[in-house]
C-alpha cells in the first residue's frame, strides 16, 4: 500500500467503506462493559476487540480503517498474533487515538480544551513503527447558550491544538483525522448547532492553513448538524442532510478528500439513515462516510455480553451494522 498521505487518506474514505472507531479509553470501555455486565480487564478488552477485527467479511468489505487506543495497538490476539496484523490482514488500515482528553479551561466554566501535544512527535514516531498510518484527535465543543458555552476562546484553543497535531502527524507520515466534535448532548436547536459548527469549522480551516497542513492528506471527522438531545426536537434525515451539506459547502475546502462522521449518541439506525440521506443527494466534492464508535458497536456489545459462545452472534451484529453503513456511504441504504 502507498505511503503517500493523500493515498492513505483516499483509502480511508474508499467507496462504500468507513472507519471503525474502537479507540475507547480504558475509562470509556469500562462504562460500555458495565452496561452489558462484563468486567473490564486487559483480557476482556482484547477478546472483545479481537472478535470485531476477526469479523473478516465485514472488515474486508465495509471497513477501511480502525482507530485503536494505546493499549490495543500493542495487544496480541489470544493466539499471539498482534491485533494490528489482524486488521492489516483484513485489508484495513490501523489508526491510533493520540489525544489525552478534554480538560477544563480555567476562567471558562463549561468549556474544555483537548490536551496531548507534549511528546507527541516522539509518540507518533513510535506508533508509525507499530503500524499506524493515521491518527485521531478529538476536540470537544459543548453547547450551553445560557452559560455562553462555547466561548470564542475555547474554539480558538481547540482549533489551534488540532492544527498543531495535524502538522506533527503529517511530518511523521501519518494522516490526521481532524475531529472537532460539537456535542449533541445539550438542549439547543438545530440552527444553534449549525452556527456553532460553522464558527468551529471556519476557525479550524484557518488554523490548518496557518499550520501548513496539506489538506489532501487529512480526513475531517465532524458532527452532523442536528438538534441537541435535550431540545425535545427530532429532525428528519432530510433536514439534517440539507443543513449539514449546506454548512460543509460553506466551510470545508474541496481539497479535503473525505468527511467521516462521528455518531455522537445517535441511535444505530439514525446514524445510518442520516448518512444515507446525505449521499442520496450527491455527488459532493468530498466523500461522505462514517467513523462510528457507538453506532457500530452497541449491537455487537449487547450480543456478546462477555460470553465466548456469543462471539458468532456478536460478529453477525457487527457485520450487519457495518454493511448498513457501507450502503449509506453510497446512498444505497433502504430501511
Ligand atoms: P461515536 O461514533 O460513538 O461518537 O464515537 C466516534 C469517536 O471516535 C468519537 O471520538
Amino acid at each position: 500500500m502507498s505511503e503517500r498521505l493523500e493515498d492513505i487518506a483516499a483509502a480511508m474514505v474508499a467507496d462504500g467503506k468507513g472507519i471503525l472507531a474502537a479507540d475507547e479509553s480504558s475509562g470509556t470501555i469500562k462504562k460500555r462493559f458495565d452496561v452489558i455486565g462484563v468486567e473490564s480487564t486487559a483480557d476482556s478488552r482484547r477478546d472483545y476487540r479481537e472478535l470485531l477485527f476477526r469479523s473478516t467479511d465485514a472488515m474486508k468489505n465495509c471497513i477501511s480503517g480502525v482507530i485503536l487506543y494505546d493499549e490495543t495497538i500493542r495487544q496480541k490476539a489470544a493466539d499471539g498474533t498482534p491485533l494490528v496484523d489482524l486488521i492489516k490482514a483484513a485489508g484495513a488500515i490501523p489508526g491510533i487515538k493520540v489525544d489525552a482528553g478534554a480538560k477544563a479551561i480555567p476562567g471558562y466554566p463549561g468549556d474544555t480544551v483537548t490536551e496531548g501535544l507534549d511528546g507527541l512527535r516522539e509518540r507518533l514516531a513510535e506508533y508509525y513503527k507499530i503500524g499506524a498510518r493515521f491518527a485521531k484527535w478529538r476536540a470537544v465543543i459543548d453547547i450551553d447558550t445560557a452559560k455562553n458555552v462555547p466561548s470564542r476562546y475555547t474554539i480558538d484553543a481547540n482549533t489551534q491544538a488540532l492544527a498543531r497535531y495535524a502538522a506533527l502527524c503529517q511530518e511523521a507520515g501519518i494522516v490526521p483525522i481532524v475531529e472537532p466534535e460539537v456535542l449533541m448532548d445539550g438542549a439547543h436547536d438545530i440552527d444553534t448547532c449549525y452556527d456553532v459548527t460553522r464558527a468551529t469549522l471556519v476557525k479550524l480551516y484557518d488554523a490548518l492553513y496557518d499550520a501548513r497542513v496539506k489538506l489532501e492528506g487529512t480526513v475531517l471527522k465532524p458532527n452532523m448538524v442536528i438538534a441537541g438531545k435535550k431540545s425535545g426536537q427530532k429532525n428528519t434525515p432530510e433536514e439534517i442532510a440539507e443543513k449539514t451539506l449546506r454548512l460543509f459547502r460553506e466551510t470545508v475546502p474541496v481539497a479535503v478528500p473525505g468527511i467521516a462522521f462521528l455518531s455522537g449518541g445517535q441511535s444505530d439506525e439514525e446514524a445510518t439513515a442520516n448518512l444515507n440521506a446525505m449521499n442520496a443527494v450527491g455527488p459532493h466534492p468530498w466523500k461522505l462516510t462514517f467513523s462510528y464508535g457507538r453506532a457500530l458497536q452497541a449491537a455487537p456489545q449487547k450480543a456478546w455480553s462477555g460470553k465466548a459462545e456469543n462471539v458468532a452472534a456478536a460478529q453477525a451484529a457487527f457485520a450487519h451494522r457495518a454493511r448498513m453503513n457501507g450502503l449509506a456511504a453510497s446512498g444505497k441504504w433502504q430501511q
